[in-house]
């Protein structure tokens, strides 16, 4: 058996919107981009969406419609995808990193050490599709003065305290709509924000600083990260289906827990008051041994697990960030015994219960 890494769901739906825009010519980023963004803020229950090529994008223009440049300073867990830091470069600024917890998430405790007088933002992460401590990282960001930008690259459709996460506690968040993401477009993003200037800015930021008419004035500088029409019609349909995946995931991420608690291996803590998408299942074995032979056999058996991720601070172009050579304990443990398992939109229970055996054969091998 083989399973994939992502399993998403392109339907006939997709295929006929595709095919319609494709003849309509109106094919750059148009009306079913508008349409895409009043959908997902009505999904989020948020003001504004401003969609992007790819979350990366998004952050960015969060970042730039925030005014974060050169000389400031964003604190960012260290255990996330790498995007998340190579957009506080990308704008000039320097990346902090702190330390998480055992839910994989920033922990907010070791947060305050590392606000300084040029601290200007707070990244939280909802790694896995768990939404980060939403409430307290807010406190700590109201009382110094900073903004909080939440990346939910991973996230759409996950609740924190009964609401959507874009719609809670953040001053703006992004989505990605990569193929392995809850919606997908392809490559795609989001900015999602209740704020009306971020807002603004963010739209000029993704177009250009062009707001539209014939006469190519533009209000300020911005770059072009904008979506097509194209894959908008995609994200439609797919956003039509959302809770369709969420509920595929969650029953998929179920029967991992009781297998995986059954065989003693630990996994993702939650958040509290969250309702997690499970983007992927993060198993947590013994030690890096175990996990090395565990990972190999799994390979070995046509499994696509991975190990997401290597910490930002031992990353080759991130570490001259750790100044102090400062050590992450949480963050190096859980990489070192982590194992991200799919659990996929279209991910049938029959691949679930396959990659449950494998892990099983392997254990008896790999004490
Ligand atoms: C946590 C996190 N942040 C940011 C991104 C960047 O999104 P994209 O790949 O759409 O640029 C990703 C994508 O995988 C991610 O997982």
């Amino acid at each position: 058996m083989k399973v994939f890494w992502t399993y998403p769901d392109i339907g006939r739906e997709e295929i006929k919107t595709v095919k319609e825009v494709l003849k309509s010519g109106m094919i750059s980023y148009g009306k079913l981009s508008y349409r895409f963004e009043e959908e997902l803020a009505s999904y989020i229950g948020c003001k504004h969406v401003i969609v992007a090529n790819n979350g990366t994008s998004g952050l960015v223009a969060a970042l730039m419609a925030l005014n974060i440049k050169k000389d400031d300073e964003v604190i960012v867990p260290t255990y996330t995808f790498v995007a998340t830091a190579n957009v506080v470069l990308a704008v000039g600024a320097t990346p902090v990193f702190a330390d998480v917890d055992e839910t994989f998430n920033i922990d907010v405790k070791k947060v305050e050490e590392k606000i300084t007088n040029r601290t200007r933002a707070i990244i939280g992460v909802d790694v896995a599709g768990m939404p980060c401590n939403l409430r307290e990282l807010r406190k700590v960001c109201n009382y110094y003065q900073l903004a909080l930008i939440e990346d939910a690259a991973e996230s759409l459709g996950a609740e924190y305290e009964n609401k959507k996460v874009g719609n809670i506690y953040s001053d703006v968040t992004i989505f990605s709509f990569h193929s392995s993401k809850i919606v997908t477009t392809g490559e795609g993003g989001a900015v999602a924000t209740n704020d009306d200037q971020i807002a603004h800015k963010s739209h000029l930021i993704v177009r250009q600083g062009f707001l539209g008419g014939v006469h190519y004035e533009h209000e300020c500088f911005g770059l072009n990260f904008k979506l097509t029409d194209i894959q908008s019609g995609i994200g439609i349909c797919q956003l039509k289906k959302i809770e369709e995946y969420i509920s595929n995931r969650t029953s998929n991420a179920k029967r991992y827990k009781s297998a995986l608690t059954n065989l003693g291996v630990e996994y993702q803590r939650c958040t509290q008051n969250t309702r997690p998408v499970w983007w992927i299942f993060q198993a947590l074995f013994k030690d890096k041994e175990q996990r090395d032979k565990i990972l190999q056999s799994l390979l070995n058996n046509g499994i696509e697990a991975k190990v997401c991720w290597k910490p930002l601070h031992l990353q080759p172009h991130l570490s001259i960030y750790n100044q102090n050579n400062e050590k992450f304990p949480c963050a190096e443990d859980l990489a070192s015994r982590v194992i991200s398992l799919p659990t996929g939109n279209k991910m049938p229970a029959e691949h679930v219960d396959y990659v449950i055996k494998q892990i099983k054969l392997a254990l008896q091998y790999a004490h």
